[in-house]
Parts: structure tokens; sequence; C-alpha cells
């Protein structure tokens, strides 16, 4: 089990505030220590991790890691790699780190060693995606498969989709679509194009209960069976990933078209899992497992590194720093890179699902901050959009900025103009542009006194924000399993110090029973007066509107 700590009553927490409010975090002056990127920063293999721009000393850290210290955190890390129960509040291991485990060694739950089973899912996915992609696996009329649609929601559609999004570029001939609104449009948009004799559907869901999921699911069968299938053509065109046999029995899709995972899976960590299904089909076996091998040498890294070397304790502890002690209320995701375009969405589930809590591990209220509020957009995109706030907003927003190297389209010069702005935006932020420069540069552009006079003000860029740049060489299947698990292990750091259970996600279901009530109400001809007087009139407005 993890500790209970209440990280407010740490020693490290209260030198941390007193630290916050006597010390001058100013970045231009903190720059002037020649070895200031030296100290904060550590590099891999294949990646480089800076976070000198940070409004850290080395005292901040110091403190920062004893405040890790006292919450146990090295023991939490521990404890989840070896398959204790901490997702206490539902009784389960927390191991997607065991579906990329490439080592001989068991690894052990409620005494059964749990490799075997992962292997057999495994092989199970490589075989059935060489038997797709090869064209062996032929649809009801003799024809290829050309299309999959994975169709599933939250864990069971993000990390996918994003996933397949990320490595567009090792593309297999198949075409991977993802449906995962209720919102009937998503899966008729999706379907317009495509055949139902060349086109495979991937029921993917942990619980095979998420009404989006059942209902999207339900309708591609109608399609499909309007489209020229038949009941018998099912198992050739339906397959299933989930926890619950039965019900995927129910459904009608045989046991055999089913990829198994298991409890100890939470969904937002699931896409090392049979979940990865549609990754597998997108661009084949290999680089799957290149993705898994990718995330194993993050898990490694983090298990092993000593905190002052640990990117992923870094990262989270930086996090709690400015949550905690500077009150930041979000956090930017910023991937400098069109592929990675789905991260930041994909990251808000990972994130927000996990630390969004208020009741500690002792199941007490808590009274300080837990998980901020995540958001991104590509690079340079958001710069014409939002870095305005950014940069001269009044809240502070810590923001990672990340980027490759190099780029797998080499077109012309885009990728150093790319990548000199993933420099410069970092750089302005840390360091803005001071009221003398500000006055000298409207001056030199033939402003006269009184006129610079009245724009000064606005042409101040105060610096001072906090930025984390992760570099990595090229965009592979490697290094997006890396940069994945770095967060997966930054969420876990947090969670362990915030004292709070990452793994339950009681959060979402009231809103779910609640949908469940209404939706017979939309249904019938009554006016309805069971809600507030709000709820009321709105259903009242459908009713008079819907066709
Ligand atoms: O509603 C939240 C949630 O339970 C997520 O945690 C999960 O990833 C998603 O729904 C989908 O669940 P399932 O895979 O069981 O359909």
């Amino acid at each position: 089990m993890l500790a209970k700590i209440n990280p407010t009553t740490t020693q490290a927490w209260k030198k941390l505030q007193a630290h916050f409010a006597r010390t001058d975090f100013d970045l231009r002056t903190l720059f002037l220590q020649p070895e200031r990127f030296s100290n904060f920063s550590v590099e891999k293999e294949n990646f480089l991790f800076d976070y000198s721009k940070n409004l850290i000393n080395e005292e901040t850290i110091t403190l920062l890691f004893q405040l890790a210290e006292e919450c146990q955190l090295k023991e939490a890390i521990d404890s989840m790699f070896s398959g204790t129960k901490i997702n206490e509040t539902e009784s389960r291991a927390v191991l997607h780190t065991a579906l990329r485990h490439f080592s001989d060694d068991p690894i052990l739950i409620d005494g059964k060693n749990i490799k075997e089973e992962i292997r057999m899912v495994l092989n199970q996915m490589r075989d059935f995606s060489e038997k797709i992609i090869s064209g062996e696996h032929r649809g009801f009329s003799g024809k290829q498969i050309t299309d999959v649609v994975n169709i599933g929601i939250g864990g069971s559609d993000l990390g996918p989709a994003m996933v397949v999004s990320s490595l567009k570029h090792f593309k297999t001939r198949l075409n991977v679509h993802f449906v995962s609104n209720i919102d009937g449009s998503h899966l008729a948009e999706t379907v317009k194009a495509l055949n139902a004799e060349t086109t495979l559907f991937i029921i993917a869901s942990k619980t095979f209960t998420t009404q989006e999921t059942m209902t999207n699911a339900a309708s591609a069968k109608d399609w499909f069976l309007k489209n020229g299938g038949e009941y018998e053509d099912i198992a050739k065109h339906f397959v299933a990933i989930s926890t619950n046999t039965k019900a995927v029995k129910n459904f009608g899709i045989d046991e055999e078209n089913m990829f198994r995972f298991w409890d100890w899976v939470g969904g937002r960590y699931s896409l090392w899992s049979a979940i990865g299904l549609s990754i597998v089909l997108a661009v084949g076996f290999t680089r799957f497992e290149e993705l898994l091998t990718g995330a194993f040498n993050v898990d490694q890294h983090f298990r092993t590194a000593k905190f002052s070397e640990n990117i992923p304790v870094i990262m989270g502890l930086l996090g709690i720093w400015y949550r905690n002690f500077h009150h930041a209320e979000t956090h930017a995701i910023l991937p400098y890179s069109q592929y990675l375009h789905r991260f930041p969405a994909y990251l808000q589930q990972a994130d927000m699902e996990s630390n969004g809590k208020s009741v500690d591990r002792n199941g007490e209220f808590i009274n300080y901050k837990t998980g901020p509020i995540l958001w991104g957009e590509r690079g340079t995109n958001g710069q014409h959009a939002f870095f305005q706030l950014i940069h001269q907003g009044t809240a502070i927003i810590p923001a990672d900025f990340i980027a490759f190297t190099q780029s797998a389209d080499h077109l012309s010069d885009h990728q150093e103009k790319l990548l000199a702005n993933f420099f410069a935006q970092p750089e302005a932020l840390a360091f803005g542009k001071t009221e003398i420069e500000a006055r000298t540069e409207l001056a030199k552009s033939g402003m006269d006194a009184a006129t610079v006079e009245n724009l000064v003000n606005h042409h101040i860029f105060q610096g001072n924000k906090p930025t984390n740049s992760l570099l990595f060489k090229e965009l592979t299947p490697f290094s997006l399993g890396q940069l994945i698990a770095l967060y997966e292990h930054k969420i876990f750091v947090q969670g362990v110090i915030w004292n709070i259970f990452s793994y339950d996600q009681f959060g979402v279901e009231l809103g779910k029973v609640l949908a469940k009530t209404i939706l017979p109400e939309l249904k019938n001809d009554h006016h309805i007066t069971s809600h507030d007087s709000s709820t009321n009139g709105l259903i009242a407005y459908f009713k008079r509107h819907h066709l």
C-alpha cells in the first residue's frame, strides 16, 4: 500500500513555503550562473530534458526532493512496479508497466505470474494483425480489409488515436479511423466513405458497458448488415477488446475474436494492452513493440535513476511547485510537431482523470490544490492563438515544449523554422523585454517621445514564465513510447505527493447516472418536471424542437 502522508504536514512543505516567500526567482539573474543549463538539464541517449527555465534555484530543487522523500515516493514507485494493489479504492494493482516489461523477471499478482498471459495476448495481436495487413484475412465478399474503425471512448480511444496519428509516417496499407462520440454524426461521417466488404470494426471497451461505445457498436453492426453483410459475416468484420467476456459474447462477438486485458490496466493507461490493436494494425506489430520498448526504457529510468536525474520525478515535482506554491491553475502542453496534434487531448484524460481528486488517501477532504487543468495545442499554431495570454496575461502558466530535431518529411527549411520557434518562445517567455529595451526599440522605430510614452507598457514582456523543453532526436515508435511513459510517471509522482488515489475515476459517474434517468424522459411525450427548473426548461425546449 502507499503511505498516507498529508504533504502539507512535512518539513519540506513548510520549508518550501518559507523559501517561496523569501526568494526572488528572476530568470535573468539566475541565468547569470554559467552552469545554469548543465545543472538543470538531463541528457539521455536520444533526448534532452531542459528544465533550467523554471523558477527554481538549487535550494528549491533540493527541498522538492526532500518533499518526495518525506512522502515516500521511492517506496511508492517500488510498490507500483511490484504489483501491490495501490489502486486501493478499487482493490487493484496498477501494472500497465507489466505490458511493456521486456525482461524475464516474473510479475506476480496474488501469487500468479501475469507475464505469460500478456505474451499470449501479444502473440494473438501479432498473428491477427499480420493476417489483416497481408490480406490473408478476407472480408465476406473475399476482398482484403482496407479500413479499420476503432469504436471506443476515453482510454479506449484517446491513447490509440493519439499514437496512430503520431506515427502516421510509419503507416501500413490500412486506413485506421476512430469513432468515439455518441453524436451519431461521428459514426455516420466515418462510414460514409467506407465499404462494408472491406471494413473491420474493433469494439474497444474495458467494461463493454460504456453507453457511447455500445451505441456506436450497435449502429456499426446495423450499417454492416444494411450494406451487404450477413449475421454469419460478423465474425470476419467485428472484433472486441475487453475485460468483460460475457458482455462481448452477448453483443454477438465470438470469444475467438476477443482480445483480453485485465483490471490492473487502467483505461487511460491501456494503449500498451490489447487496446493498442488499432495501433498494431496502423503501423505493424514490430513498430508496436518498439513503442513498448521505448516505454520500458523510461520505466527502468524511473525505477532506478536517483531523484536528481530522474526526469518524471523532476517533472512531477516542478508541477507541485507551481500548483501548490505559485498557485498555477493550468499547465500547457505544446508539442512542436504536427504528428503530435492529439497529444494534449490524450494527456488531458491521463492527467486530469488521474489527479482531479479532492479526497486524500485517508478518505479526508483535501485543503490544498491537486491536479491542474491541462491544455495545449501544436506549435506553431498556438502562438497565433493563445500565446499572447501566456506572454502578457495575468496568469502563471507553466508550459512544456516538446519537439524533435529531425523531421520525417523533408520540406525545404520547414523544420529549421519550426525549431527556431520552439527555441524562441521559451526564451521570450523566460527573459521577456524590459522597459528600457521596449523604450529603446520603440524610439528606434522612429516614434516621437509622446507616442513612445503612451505605448511603452504595452510592449513590455515581464518574462519569468516557466517552461520545460523536451527535445528528442526524432519521432519514432521508441521515442513516442518514452514520451508517453515520462508523462504517465509524472502523473504518478504527483498523485503520490498529493496523497490521492490516481487510478480510480468515480467523478465521471454522477453525470452518467443522470443521463440514464433523462434518456427515457426524452423519448416520452410527457412534460418533464422531475428536475430543477433549468434542466426542466432545457428538456422542454428540446422536446418542442426535436423531430
Ligand atoms: O468515463 C470514464 C471512463 O471510465 C474512462 O476511465 C475510460 O477510459 C472510458 O470511460 C471508457 O471506458 P471503457 O473502456 O470501459 O469503455
